[in-house]
């Protein structure tokens, strides 16, 4: 195969515009009664490039693999647009859903969980491309399924065995290796390698690389973990509580994160050279992520936010919007904490109210910061 590398290009693939995907939270014995909504996502706009790699982060329950199902219509939206490759996707149907399918694919956190165990890697392998017209001739298909687990680094005896028979990694190169079958432009990879050991990891996250740069694929990449996204994201998107706070490229987001949300969770990485990390000032987040269901008014952040101001910050909701070139953030006092002109201060824990109305199997997993990083 001829090595392509692999340069953003200035075409625009995917466009989300106010994204937002509520489910109703149902009570009653005889007849449903919808009681309230989870805002899993809230409103998201973003724009991704083909061929680049977009990372999306955030605390468990913040709503990233919503917003990654939604996008490849695998949640169905309650408003707003996704446009792929021009086509408004919410509001396709029939076959025309189903093309467009074929061309996003997703790669999922547990290769175990999303793997049938009851199938060989070959039926695994072939479903997809049978479902799409894309395994017709016996001969181009067996050629087809030895080049995609060469691709995955896997031997052909592969074919013939069952996910159980793998190691993790190896599960997940199975994973990688479905959604490459269909000749995706697309791929959502939701936590590709949090599964794994951290020695595993890099290899996978490399092969993800790797087959960017060969076959010109364009990556929405989901972790809780900044570290994960950080070495393969051109541009890094960081969500709380259904919204995303602050958008730039993953340089500039390290260098010089704006938003209070985004510098906690770069404060909390631990740095290697000790004498700064016993010098360097760490921002802990003060209370519990809110619920969904319930979601704090104005700035979704002010209940932990050291920065948080007596106007605006409580009532009134901050639009992302553009700070510097291609940086954008969600945060009323952007310019004031960029400029140093406001400091931070402690946070009182606010008791998070709970609706009453959150069912158990609605109820987020409320992450910690250290599980974030
Ligand atoms: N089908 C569903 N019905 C009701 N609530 C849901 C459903 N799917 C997700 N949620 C809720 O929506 C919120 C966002 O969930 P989501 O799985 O998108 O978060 P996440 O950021 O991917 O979290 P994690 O890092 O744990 O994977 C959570 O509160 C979750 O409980
Ligand atoms: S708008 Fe206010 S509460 Fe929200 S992040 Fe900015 S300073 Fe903090
Ligand atoms: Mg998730």
């Amino acid at each position: 195969m001829t090595e392509v590398i692999n340069e953003p290009q200035d075409e625009v693939l995917l466009e989300v515009t106010d994204l937002k995907v509520h489910f109703p939270i149902k009570r009653g014995i005889v007849v449903d009664r919808t009681v309230g909504h989870v805002y899993a996502v809230d409103g998201v706009d973003l724009s991704i490039r083909r061929g680049e790699t977009y990372g999306l982060v955030g605390e468990s329950g913040c709503g990233k693999s919503t917003l990654g199902r939604a996008i490849l219509r695998l949640s169905e939206p309650t408003a707003g647009k996704v446009v792929f490759d021009g086509t408004d996707v919410a509001q396709l149907k029939g076959e025309k859903l189903r093309k467009a399918r074929r061309r996003m694919q997703m790669i999922f956190q547990d290769p175990m969980s999303s793997l049938d165990p009851r199938q060989p890697v070959e039926s695994i392998l072939l479903e997809g491309m049978r479902a799409h017209g894309l395994a017709k001739d016996k001969a181009a298909t067996d050629q087809r399924l030895r080049e995609l687990l060469g691709a995955v680094g896997l031997p052909e005896t592969a074919l013939r065995k069952y996910p159980h028979e793998f190691s993790g990694g190896q599960r997940q190169r199975i994973g990688i290796a479905r959604a490459l079958a269909v000749e995706p432009d697309l791929i959502v990879a939701d936590e590709p390698v949090s599964a794994l050991d951290v020695s595993v990891q890099a290899q996978v996250v490399n092969l993800l690389e790797d087959l960017q740069n060969e076959l010109g694929l364009t990556y929405v990449v989901i972790a809780h973990d900044l570290a994960v996204v950080r070495h393969i994201s051109d541009r890094i998107g960081v969500m709380y509580l259904g919204a995303l706070v602050e958008e730039t490229t993953s340089a500039e987001l390290y260098e010089n994160p704006l938003h209070p949300y985004t510098r906690a969770l770069l404060s909390a990485i631990p740095v290697p050279d000790p004498v700064v990390e016993d010098t360097r000032e760490q921002i802990l987040l003060a209370g519990d992520l809110p619920s969904p269901a319930n979601p704090p008014t104005g700035c979704r952040f002010h209940t932990r936010c050291p920065w948080r101001q007596a106007s605006l910050c409580d009532t009134d909701r901050p639009q992302l919007r553009e700070i510097g070139a291609g940086h954008r953030v969600a945060c009323h006092y952007a310019e004031d904490i960029r400029d140093g002109r406001i400091q931070p201060h402690d946070v009182e824990p606010e008791l998070v109210e709970l609706t009453g109305v959150l069912s158990p199997d609605a109820a987020p997993d409320i992450g910690t910061i250290t599980e974030i990083l």
